[in-house]
């Protein structure tokens, strides 16, 4: 994975065009539901073991809960073909100082597109979103054991405002 990052810096990888667009249609729809299901379990902490069928219908719930209210859905597209996307609710103040700000709700990258940046333009794009619409702050949760999520979130600047705590009983 850094290799081909090296390369791409280096410019010796093959020119590959990334693009991301809102989502419009019912194929974006299905990749969004399809992608999210296939990486759900990359959320599940390995203290609170899960059945992989309940985790993808938690994600077929939150996607029908984002589909419900104000929010933005971004594809991103690397040479035509769609390799990732990011849900981003857009009208939900924060639940501790009611100020507005936007959420990222959940994204994904295709495993075979991953450590190549598409999961930082897909970031950069709900960012520029978010201004748009001048809500001032992104938030968003991230599982402590998801090391590429986190990884790019802290590159992109985030920082913990807040933990998510729990005790196996
Ligand atoms: C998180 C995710 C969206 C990142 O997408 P991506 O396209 O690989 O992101 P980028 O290439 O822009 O950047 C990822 C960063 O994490 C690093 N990274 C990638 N895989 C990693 C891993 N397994 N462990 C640690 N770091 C990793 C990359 O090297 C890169 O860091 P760098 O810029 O310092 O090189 C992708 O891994 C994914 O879809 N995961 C499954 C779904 C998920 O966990 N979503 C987040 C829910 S909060």
């Amino acid at each position: 994975m850094p290799r081909r990052r090296a390369a791409h810096r280096s410019g010796l990888a093959p020119r590959v065009t990334l693009a991301v667009r809102a989502a419009g249609g019912a194929d974006d729809a299905a990749f969004i539901k399809s992608l999210g299901r296939e990486c759900a379990m990359s959320s599940v902490a390995s203290f609170r073991p899960a059945s992989e069928s309940k985790v993808r219908t938690a994600f077929d719930r939150l996607y029908d809960i984002v589909d419900d209210q104000s929010h933005v859905k971004l594809i991103a597209q690397r040479d035509g073909e769609r390799v990732g996307f990011l849900l981003m609710l857009d009208g939900l103040a924060d639940e501790v100082t009611l100020e507005p700000q936007a959420f990222v709700a959940y994204m994904a990258v295709k495993p075979g597109a991953r450590g190549e940046g598409v999961g930082a333009a897909l970031l950069a794009a709900a960012e520029d979103e978010a201004r748009r619409r001048l809500l001032p702050y992104m938030a968003l949760m991230v599982t402590e054991e998801n090391e590429a999520a986190r990884r790019l979130y802290e590159r992109a600047g985030y920082r913990t405002e807040r933990r998510l705590l729990c005790k196996p009983l």
